[in-house]
């Protein structure tokens, strides 16, 4: 494949975006990692000699997105891969008490930004003249596939991620472009700690301790632990891969064995 790989919300090295800028490098991409801020120095982390760049975007914004593909083909000459893994929860808690505010920025940050991400890279990749093909992951999440409780906004928003891919999917496959999403479960990654986030909102589901939350999840998969962000990484990495030419339309499934349909 040819061109550059575009990560969105690659800028904390804790995360999965890092995790699958590290894998795409170790492959060979090159790699140009985007988030609402990062620092060049987020590159250091990135195997040796990799061809990289940074990029400031915010995947609501269209125009952001819209310049960030601009980008990519100036210093590349194309688009080979796009993961939409920039993504947030908000509006977490008692349907009740969602806001107006909170349900339309999630909706906004993980549906809208996976709206723009897509269209960018389809547009490049759809340019005429290019015979590149192309391949986009959409990084929806176990809550794609199964709505928790307190977790409607966030849920909505990842199935409709995986509306889109199952859309664009099946629209762009004779151009050479397969589109597929991956389905995270727990990972262990700053979106769990954060105030509101994961581990607060399942306690108060559950009417237990942020510290019960914390030691339960972990146990709920059958392999027992966590995933971990470079095995999201490693699939995402696949799904970009020559191999992976006939898999498209995919949600795949990344939860040690938690969500199985
Ligand atoms: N951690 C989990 O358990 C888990 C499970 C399933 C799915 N996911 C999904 O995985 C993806 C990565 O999350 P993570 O767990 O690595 O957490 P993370 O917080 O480390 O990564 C999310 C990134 O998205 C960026 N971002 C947020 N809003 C943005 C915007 N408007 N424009 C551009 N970037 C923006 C953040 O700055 C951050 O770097 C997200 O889409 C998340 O919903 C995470």
């Amino acid at each position: 494949m040819n061109g550059v790989a575009v990560i969105t919300g690659a800028g904390r090295p804790t995360g999965i975006g890092f995790a699958t800028a590290k894998a795409l490098a170790a492959d060979g991409w090159p790699v140009l990692l985007s988030d609402l801020e990062l620092e060049d120095a987020v590159l250091e982390g990135l195997p040796t000699g990799a061809d990289s760049a940074t990029f400031v975007a915010d995947v609501t914004d269209s125009a952001q997105v819209e310049a960030l593909a601009d980008f990519a083909v100036e210093r590349w000459g194309g688009i080979g891969a796009w993961v939409n893994n920039a993504g947030a929860l908000l509006g977490a808690g008692p349907i009740a008490d969602v806001g107006d505010e909170d349900w339309q920025r999630c909706q906004a940050i993980n549906a809208g930004g996976c709206f723009h991400g897509c269209r960018a890279a389809v547009r490049r990749m759809q340019a005429e003249g290019s015979q590149r093909g192309g391949r986009i992951v959409n990084v929806s999440s176990q809550a794609g596939k199964t709505g928790p409780p307190h977790f409607a906004a966030y849920a909505a928003a990842k199935f409709a991620v995986i509306g889109l891919t199952q859309s664009v999917a099946a629209e762009v496959g004779r151009s050479g472009i397969t589109v597929n999403a991956v389905c995270p479960g727990t990972v262990d990654t700053p979106l769990l700690d954060e105030p509101g986030g994961v581990w607060e909102t399942m306690a108060a589901a559950r009417g237990i301790s942020v510290e019960r939350a914390r030691e339960r999840a972990p146990r709920a998969a059958p392999i027992g632990r966590m995933v971990e962000p470079r095995e999201v990484a490693s699939m995402i990495a696949y799904l970009c891969s020559d191999a992976a030419a006939a898999i498209s339309g995919a949600a795949i499934n990344i939860t040690g064995g938690d969500e199985v349909h």
